[in-house]
């Protein structure tokens, strides 16, 4: 029987126990092709888009998770009950701090729980952190390609509006207790904007799975509401290429 949502089945996974997982499933393809030219589509359905592909013997699945907490929640709940233990998030993200601009990598150790959906999993005062093994690996592969990347805290808000204190959305409105968030996140030294990194990071580790993230920036926030677009292709081909040879340095780690 497939899974619900993802529609698949562990048969179709071929033992595999890492997962890459980007939010669009537009990304699927690309990041599966990064790494083997020769990956194969299982599924597709709703906003979950899966390959399978292969590093020297060693099975890795790609699939989307949608934009968000709830949906991320489904797909991790799903691969997990598949056979999937590690998880890498390859994002997209907004800067908070000035001195972060686009194009930079941004590799999360920690994530503020502003996405709505961790706590269905653990109370509030659990953190959400990253797997230290698969960070590490995040770390030396920014650093062997030679792209500016930072490390730090990340918040995971559940909306792209309101809760990034955007002012350019259809009502121009921003709740008030969210008003001045954007400089308080400044003040605390968290370095960017995403959707997804808290839920992964609590449900992984209530679960006891590992879950990593890595992002690429596309919007400054502290100086623009917009993403750049010009710089976005670049920026996302820069996010895949560092987390598939961080799976690449963490599978030949385990052999
Ligand atoms: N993703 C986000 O959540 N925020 C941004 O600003 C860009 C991408």
């Amino acid at each position: 029987m497939p899974v619900y949502h993802l529609d698949l089945s562990q048969d179709q996974l071929e033992g595999s126990t890492i997962a890459l997982l980007p939010g669009d499933p537009g990304r699927v393809k690309p990041i599966a092709e990064e790494i083997d030219q020769n990956s194969r589509e299982l599924a597709y359905n709703r906003e979950y888009h899966s390959y399978l592909s292969f590093i020297e013997n060693t099975p890795v699945i790609t699939c989307s998770t949608g934009i968000g907490g709830p949906s991320t929640s489904i797909a991790i709940e799903e691969l997990a009950e598949l056979g999937i233990k590690k998880f890498i998030r390859i994002g997209t993200s907004g800067s908070i701090q000035e001195d972060i601009s686009v194009g930079t990598i941004v590799i999360t150790n920690g994530a503020v729980r502003l996405d709505g959906a961790s706590d269905h999993f653990a109370p509030m005062t659990y953190p959400a952190v990253s797997d230290p093994s698969i960070l590490f690996h995040l770390i030396k592969s920014a650093k062997k390609l030679g792209y500016p990347y930072r490390v730090g805290i990340t918040a995971s808000s559940a909306t792209f509006y309101q809760g990034q204190e955007r002012y350019d959305s259809f009502s121009a409105y921003v709740p008030r207790h969210l008003r001045g968030s954007l400089e308080e996140w400044q003040k605390l030294n968290v370095l960017n904007y995403e959707m997804e990194a808290a839920t992964m990071f609590v449900l992984c580790s209530t679960m006891g799975l590992s879950a990593g993230c890595v992002c690429g920036i596309i919007a400054a926030r502290a100086k623009s509401e917009h993403v750049a677009m010009d710089l976005k292709a670049e920026t996302v081909k820069r996010t895949i290429e560092v987390a598939v040879n961080a799976i690449k340095s963490l599978i030949d780690e385990d052999m």
